[in-house]
């Protein structure tokens, strides 16, 4: 019986994921530790507006279970030796040099998680693995482990392990929701007894035909494929949104046709300014590299495709707001609404808005950045790992009233689908605009019907330029 978790890893996974089993599991202890002490001290942070991730519901969680039965440590060692069960949680992001540099999965947080797993634990563990892996890759964990375990009769050193697979599918802004009421629970591995006891784990709260159980090496794919078919969708659907904006046709009205079709289905139809975020470029990229690994060329370059298509849709993006400004934005002044890479999230990582920034400062143009849960440290942060940001200071700015960043605006470009951008009052803004000025709506969300458009010239992705 799982009576005390130990989960490595407190960001955007990690957090979430431990304050939901808390709230659902009120007899299980659980520790959240990670080698960042600024995080876990913002955990542990009496204003709830300082926890290091942003999530509708996640406050009132905390308020609820935060030192009562959810715990955040920088005490790893100890969590282990007490833990029974271990969630490995921990960043997996793409290798940025070396052998694989550009495609493969950096497992070194992974392993030195594992390694210190089999230094601290104590008795028989269950080591889950939380992060998104390279199928395969609990091998490398189990041989690990294995350094280190021993057999019943050697007391000083009774350690022993068992490790599953069981990725986590959550979507940030709508996590703790996704954490409650997941569409099913994965739990992959060889050991009978280790994936009951996870499963009496998520029986606390799920229901038992969404717990499905597969082997190692199928889990870890699954997530990987779940992911690339996400990403391949968003992909498919913005290649149409730019033949929309060439023959007329609306991007909303083909994707309901084509989605009612209850074969395709409605969601992740939305064409936008090419995903972001840390999960789909990199998870394709790890499906691109098991294919050349596992010399599966062809397959390796479909899936290549659907990071291709995002790359075009976003510089496709950045040259419609280009030409459509006479072609110099030198000195313009352009309000950029949305730095998170989706609504309802604090993540900056992968950001379209990214990308797209850099591109018009090396133009010269002055940019405002509004965001309601990104600190305009947070966006400078995100840039510098870009670009050497010293050279383009004078060009940017923050304003946390979008109304008055609009004064003598040339351009307001929509990047991230917040509720308040749909609110806007358009009429109040344009006034204040210099004029010709332009709104480029890259995710779709304005009502243009609503909007008089004497004052304004509107692009909308899958719809174009609208005109007067
Ligand atoms: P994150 O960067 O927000 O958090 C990872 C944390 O692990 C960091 O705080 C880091 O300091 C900590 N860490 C790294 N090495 C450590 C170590 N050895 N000991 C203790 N702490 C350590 O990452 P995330 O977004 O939570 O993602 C975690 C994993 O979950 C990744 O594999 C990711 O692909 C996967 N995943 C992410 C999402 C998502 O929406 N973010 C969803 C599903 C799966
Ligand atoms: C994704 C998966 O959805 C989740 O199951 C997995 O566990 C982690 O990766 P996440 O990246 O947090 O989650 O958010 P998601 O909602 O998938 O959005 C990813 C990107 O695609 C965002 O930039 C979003 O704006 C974009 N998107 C999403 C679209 O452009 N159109 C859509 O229709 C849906």
């Amino acid at each position: 019986m799982i009576s005390n978790i130990c989960c490595i890893g407190a960001g955007y996974v990690g957090g979430p994921t431990m304050t939901v089993i808390a709230d659902r599991c009120p007899n299980i202890l659980i520790n959240v530790v990670d080698t960042n002490a600024e995080k876990i001290k913002a955990w542990n942070s009496e204003d709830l507006n300082k926890l290091p991730v942003f999530e509708p519901g996640l406050r009132e969680l905390i308020k609820k279970v935060r030192n009562k039965n959810l715990f955040f440590s920088s005490d790893i060692d100890l969590c282990i030796k007490n833990a029974d069960a271990i969630f490995i949680s921990v960043n997996t992001p793409i290798k940025t040099s070396g052998l694989g540099a550009g495609e493969a999965s950096d497992l070194k947080w992974v392993e030195a998680s594992a390694r210190r797993i089999s230094e601290n634990a104590n008795g028989h563990t269950i080591v889950i693995e939380k992060s998104t892996l390279p199928v395969r890759t609990a091998k490398v964990i189990k041989e690990i482990l294995s350094t280190q375990e021993i057999y019943e009769n050697d007391n000083e050193r009774n350690k022993s392990f068992s490790v599953l697979s069981n990725p986590e599918f959550l979507a940030e802004g709508t996590a703790i929701k996704d954490l409650q009421e997941p569409d099913r629970v994965l739990i992959g591995g060889d050991d009978k007894n280790a994936i009951l006891e996870l499963k009496k784990l998520y029986l606390n709260w799920v229901d038992k035909h969404k717990i499905i159980t597969t082997n190692l090496w199928s889990s870890e794919l699954s997530k990987l494929t779940a992911n690339a078919f996400l990403a391949q969708r968003i992909s498919s659907i913005n290649s149409i949104s730019a033949i929309c904006e060439a023959t007329g046709a609306d991007i909303k009205e083909v994707a309901k046709a084509t989605g009612l079709d209850s074969r395709i289905g409605l969601k992740f139809l939305k064409a936008g300014p090419g995903f972001g975020g840390s999960c789909f470029k990199k998870d394709i990229l790890n499906l691109v590299y098991l294919c050349k690994y596992f010399n599966l060329r062809q397959v390796g370059d479909f899936w290549e495709q659907v990071i291709k298509i995002n790359e075009w849709q976003r510089n496709r993006i950045y040259e419609i707001i280009v030409k459509n400004l006479f072609g110099n934005i030198s000195d313009k002044k352009i309000l950029i609404l949305g730095f998170s890479f989706k609504a309802n999230t604090n993540d900056t990582r992968e950001s379209p808005t990214i990308g797209l920034s850099i591109n018009l400062l090396k133009e010269n143009a002055n940019l405002v950045f509004h965001d309601p849960q990104v600190s305009f440290d947070q966006i400078k942060n995100e840039l510098e790992k870009f670009t050497d940001l010293q050279k383009y200071t004078n060009q940017i700015s923050f304003c946390s009233n979008l109304y008055n960043a609009s004064d003598y605006a040339d351009a307001i470009i929509i990047m991230t689908e917040w509720k308040e951008y749909e609110l806007v009052d358009w009429e109040k803004i344009t006034k204040k605009m210099r004029k010709p000025s332009w709104v480029f709506d890259a995710r779709g969300i304005l009502d243009i019907s609503k909007i008089r458009t004497e004052n304004i010239n509107i692009w909308q992705v899958g719809n174009g330029v609208i005109k007067n």
